[in-house]
C-alpha cells in the first residue's frame, strides 16, 4: 500500500536531545559543565530511556518529564555537578530543544505532497508541544501522539497503535521515522514501514525486526516515499 502517513519519533529525531547541555555549557560562569557536558548529555539521554524501559516492564508507569529529571539526576550526580539553578536551567532548556536542521524543510515538502504528518512520541504532550512551537514546527505536523493517552512507553505495541486509533491508517501505509534503533525496530515488527535514522554510523539493532531503510539524516525522507 502507499505511503499516507509519515511519523516521527521526537528525541533525538526530530529533537538534538545533546543541545540543552550544550547550550547550557555555553552560557557565561558554566566552566564546570563545560568539560563534562558531553558525558552529562549522554548519561542523561542513557538513564532517561533506560528507566522508560524498565518502568514499562514493571508496570511503574510515570510520565517521560518525571523520567527526564530522574535521569538528569543522576548524570549530574555522576558528573558531581551540584548546582540547583544549573538544573533547572537544563530542564528548561529541554522544553525548547534544537530542532535537527533538515527538519522544517523535509516537514514542508512532506506537506506539500498531501502527506499526512504527526509525531509519536514518549514524551509527555506538553514537553511535545514546548518544543515543537518554539522550532516553529507546528504548522507542519497534524497532531502530537504522546504516550500519555495510555501510560505506557515505546517498544509496547499498544503505542504504535495509537497511529491508527488518531489517522484510521493500516499499517503498511505508515512510515516510522526514528533515530532508535529500539524504536525503529519496535515499529518494523509493528509491521510499520520504517526508516533508521543512524547519524551516528551505529550498528544495527539485533532486536525483534530490522528497518526498511537506513538513513544518515532526515533530508531524504520525501523522496524515498
Ligand atoms: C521519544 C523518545 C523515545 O520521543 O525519543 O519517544
Amino acid at each position: 500500500m502507499a505511503i499516507t502517513t509519515c511519523v516521527f519519533d521526537a528525541y533525538g529525531t526530530l529533537f538534538d536531545v545533546t543541545s540543552a547541555a550544550r547550550r547550557a555549557a555555553e552560557q557565561p560562569g558554566r566552566d564546570a559543565l563545560a568539560g563534562v557536558w558531553q558525558q552529562l548529555a549522554a548519561d542523561w539521554r542513557a538513564k532517561q530511556l533506560e528507566y522508560s524501559w524498565l518502568r514499562q516492564i514493571t508496570g511503574d508507569y510515570v510520565s517521560f518529564w518525571e523520567l527526564t529529571k530522574n535521569g538528569l539526576d543522576w548524570a549530574m550526580e555522576r558528573a558531581g555537578l551540584t548546582d540547583p539553578v544549573l538544573r533547572e536551567d537544563l530542564l528548561a532548556l529541554y522544553w525548547e530543544l534544537s530542532a535537527y536542521k533538515e527538519v522544517p524543510f523535509m516537514l514542508a515538502h512532506l506537506k506539500a505532497r498531501g502527506i499526512q504528518t504527526a509525531v509519536l512520541s514518549n514524551g509527555n504532550r506538553d514537553m511535545l508541544e514546548g518544543a515543537v512551537d518554539s522550532s516553529k514546527m507546528g504548522m507542519y505536523l497534524d497532531k502530537l501522539i504522546s504516550v500519555e493517552e495510555i501510560s505506557m512507553f515505546k517498544p509496547a505495541a499498544q503505542v504504535y497503535d495509537l497511529v491508527g486509533k488518531h489517522f484510521g491508517t493500516a499499517r503498511d501505509e505508515v512510515l516510522f521515522v526514528s533515530s532508535n534503533g529500539w524504536d525503529a525496530a519496535g515499529a518494523a515488527n509493528y509491521g510499520f514501514r520504517t526508516v533508521w535514522v543512524n547519524r551516528m554510523g551505529l550498528p544495527v539493532d539485533r532486536l525483534m525486526a530490522q528497518p526498511d531503510l537506513i538513513l544518515p539524516d532526515l533530508s531524504t525522507i520525501p523522496e524515498v516515499l
